[in-house]
């Protein structure tokens, strides 16, 4: 199976031809949450060519992937790490005309609970790598996949006007966010989750 290189995907656009390629499963909306699941093996070639194909059901304009770990989590600005043995793989696809984000996250070894002023503990921050900085997304908090708390996996799509409870100078700090910001800059961002046994992060990552 290929693996996608989502860093180097300048615009990739998921048409109803390219996802029969793969093994898609089924789409469930439900009460305005759109949850996909798609099993997406490109060719090179196609991701090469741009494919663009009949109906477009989803279309991304760009993709980011970060593995999060619990060494590069920063306290202000200060390394202090996060929680040992825990790790996180964050993917994201941006749907930038519709202010749309669809994520991916899988935790291996989270322990504690999900801890942060935040409406979730789960974030993309405007933060560079070495800083710290307000989130501008929450996302749902990842569940235990088969009953088994050492993985958890949280995934679905997420579309603005973005809120994530955390006021910052009398203004939620997702208001006005628009997704465009992480293409326009993806080294600005960070993806991380906090738990009870580490504030600051458990783990992070930088999305460039
Ligand atoms: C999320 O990614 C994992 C692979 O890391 C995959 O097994 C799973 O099917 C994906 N979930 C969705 C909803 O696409
Ligand atoms: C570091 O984290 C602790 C909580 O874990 C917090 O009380 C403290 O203010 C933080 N320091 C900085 C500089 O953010």
């Amino acid at each position: 199976m290929h693996h996608l290189a989502f860093s180097s995907i300048a615009s990739l656009v998921l048409s109803a031809s390219v996802v029969s390629l793969a093994s898609a499963a089924p789409l469930d909306i439900n009460n305005g949450r759109v949850t996909l699941q798609l099993n997406i093996d490109l060719g090179e070639d196609a991701v090469g060519a741009n494919a663009v194909a009949g109906d477009q059901l989803f279309a991304f304009s760009s993709m980011h992937l970060t593995q999060a770990s619990p060494d590069q989590v920063v306290n202000g600005t200060e390394l202090t790490g996060g929680l040992a043995g825990a790790s996180g793989t964050f993917n994201f696809g941006i749907n930038s005309a519709a202010n749309m984000i669809c994520y991916n996250i899988t935790l291996q070894n989270f322990q504690g609970d999900f801890d942060s002023p935040a409406t979730t503990a789960t974030h993309i921050h405007e933060a560079a790598r070495g800083a710290s900085g307000p989130p501008r997304i929450a996302f749902p908090n990842p569940e235990p996949v088969n009953g088994d708390a050492a993985v958890r996996n949280s995934a679905g799509c997420l579309k603005g006007p973005f809120t994530t409870g955390v006021m910052v100078e009398n203004k939620d700090s997702g208001e006005g966010f628009h997704v465009n910001q992480i293409e326009a800059n993806p080294a600005a961002f960070m993806a991380d989750v906090h738990s009870s046994l580490a504030l600051p992060g458990a783990v992070r990552g930088q999305l460039a």
